[in-house]
């Protein structure tokens, strides 16, 4: 295991990738332990990456007075972050792209700082890590991402308040589906994994639900609404993960409808269904953590702080099957957590009839 020695007494956190609720919970989490358990000074760095390459460096102390108000309730992040603006391949104004890393690495070290947490997503923890290595800082990675794709962790800081958001989303959609005889279908973002599609259909009981794990077959899904009909329910809940591997002749990059519109047209020609078509989009990354990810950004910044404190670097915090537990972060950076097709989520919408287009 990496350790480094504490010279200054001074913790640096930034916030990584798109936001997602629960980040201030877990910024938070990390000052108070960091300040009350360590006697740790604690610097927010703030727009991720991008703060270390402005001089002076875009920084502000994180105090117990800064935590008196009401961030632990508030999404977003209150430090600022980043999703495009990768040090070592910076986007320029001329369109070209420039490592700047070099400048990140020395921004850092004006601030006198010991160590730094990372609250990220997979992509976050891939660039920090490189950064960390070069720059030989110590490092701490929490995981954070609607998508929940992030490896080793059962949950990132996000996921279910997203998933929360997509449920309540159902629950509007069915009376009005119902009332008008129609099929909803609801895009759900989730990049390129179905954690927030599957989670979201399962809660929110959809008929069909469509994820980039399974490819699609649209006669699957025509019959699977054929059969909801004859039953007797004169409506249907789809889910559509805007990932979706559509049926080959699909180009969903070349297609200006979303990947929801064109389920929509697909299921009104194959069925004669009539459809409507809501794309959720950020809302999912939007309003209060629920409190799954209030506890979940608690257990991981208190023991992130921990670990920095000690010395540790080259870690990331997990949620492993109930447990908070540190993993090297080389074992995650730069993976992507898909859905396992014999994992629970996906056996449980199996058994619960759930289509999910194969
Ligand atoms: O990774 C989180 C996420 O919300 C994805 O689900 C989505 O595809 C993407 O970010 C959207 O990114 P942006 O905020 O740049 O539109």
């Amino acid at each position: 295991m990496t350790r480094f020695t504490r010279k200054h007494n001074r913790i640096g956190i930034l916030t990584s990738g798109g936001d997602c609720a629960g980040l201030n919970a877990a910024i938070r989490a990390v000052t108070f332990r960091a300040i009350e358990q360590h006697g740790l000074a604690v610097v927010g760095i703030n727009d991720g990456t991008a703060g270390l390459l402005e001089r002076p460096v875009k920084q502000m102390d994180l105090t117990m007075k800064v935590f008196a108000g009401n961030y632990l309730r508030m999404g977003g992040t209150l430090l600022g972050t980043v999703n495009k603006g990768d040090p070592f391949a910076y986007p320029m104004p001329d369109g070209s792209v420039k490592d700047r890393s070099a400048e990140a690495i020395e921004g850092f070290r004006t601030l006198d700082l010991d160590a730094l947490i990372g609250i990220g997503g997979d992509g976050s923890m891939r660039i920090l890590s490189r950064l960390a290595t070069q720059g030989r800082i110590p490092f701490i990675g929490i995981p954070k991402t609607i998508d929940n794709d992030v490896a080793r962790t059962d949950f990132a800081i996000g996921y279910m308040s997203a998933v929360d958001v997509a449920v309540d989303a159902l629950d509007r959609l069915q009376p009005t589906a119902a009332s008008h005889r129609r099929v909803m279908v609801l895009e759900v973002m989730g990049r390129d994994v179905g954690w927030i599609a599957i989670a979201a259909g399962i809660a929110g009981g959809a008929d069909v639900v469509l994820i980039p794990e399974v490819p699609v077959s649209m006669a699957k899904v025509a019959a699977k609404l054929k059969a909801v009909s004859a039953q007797g329910r004169n409506h249907a809940l789809v889910v559509v993960a805007e990932g979706v591997r559509l049926p080959p002749e699909t180009d969903l990059k070349a297609d200006c409808r979303s990947a929801g519109g064109i389920v929509a047209d697909m299921i009104a020609e194959a069925t004669g269904a009539e459809t409507r078509v809501t794309v959720l989009g950020h809302v999912q990354r939007g309003g209060s953590p629920n409190a799954f990810d209030r506890i979940l950004a608690s257990s991981l910044g208190a023991h992130a702080a921990d670990l920095a404190a000690r010395g540790l670097s080259d870690r990331i915090v997990i949620w492993d099957r109930g447990k908070i537990v540190d993993v090297p972060l080389s074992s995650v950076a730069g993976q992507t957590r898909a859905l396992k097709l014999d994992g629970t989520l996906v056996e449980t919408a199996r058994r619960m009839g759930i289509c999910l287009g194969d």
